[in-house]
C-alpha cells in the first residue's frame, strides 16, 4: 500500500509534539537534584530553603524558576555526598 505525502506529514507532525512534550522539565527527572552538601542536609522542610534560596538571598532562584513552593517535587534530595 503507498502512503500518501499528507501522511508522513502528520506522522512527522506527531513525532515533533512527542518529542517537544518529553523534552518539558518532568518532575524530578532532568532537574538538577539537591546537593548532598551539609547546608543541605540540614534542611528537613521545603520551608527552610527560602531562608538560601529567595531574592535577595545567598542563592536566589533564576528568573525562569518555576514560582512554586513544593521544592521536593522537583529536587530530589541527592543522598550522596
Ligand atoms: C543554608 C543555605 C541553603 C539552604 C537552606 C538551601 N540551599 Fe540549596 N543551595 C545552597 C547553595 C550555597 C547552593 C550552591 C552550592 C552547591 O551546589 O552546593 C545550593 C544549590 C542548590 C541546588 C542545585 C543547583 C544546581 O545548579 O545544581 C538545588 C536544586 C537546591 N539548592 C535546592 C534546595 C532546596 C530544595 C532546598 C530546601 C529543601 C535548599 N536548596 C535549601 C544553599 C542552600
Ligand atoms: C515544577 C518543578 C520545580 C519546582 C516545584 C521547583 N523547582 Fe527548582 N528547578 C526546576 C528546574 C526545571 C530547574 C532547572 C532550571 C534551569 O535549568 O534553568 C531548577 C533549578 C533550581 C535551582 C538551580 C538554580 C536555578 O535557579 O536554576 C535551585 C537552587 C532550585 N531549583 C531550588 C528550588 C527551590 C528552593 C524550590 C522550592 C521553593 C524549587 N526549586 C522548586 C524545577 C522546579
Amino acid at each position: 500500500m503507498r502512503v500518501r505525502r499528507a501522511d508522513w506529514a502528520f506522522v512527522l507532525a506527531v513525532v515533533a509534539v512527542v518529542v517537544m512534550v518529553s523534552l518539558l522539565p518532568s518532575p524530578r527527572d532532568r532537574n538538577p537534584p539537591i546537593p548532598g552538601s551539609p547546608e543541605h542536609r540540614a534542611v528537613s522542610s521545603e520551608k527552610m530553603c527560602s531562608t538560601c534560596h529567595a531574592v535577595g538571598q545567598s542563592r536566589p532562584l533564576t528568573e525562569r524558576h518555576p514560582k512554586r513552593q513544593d521544592c521536593f517535587r522537583c529536587h530530589k534530595p541527592n543522598a550522596g555526598g
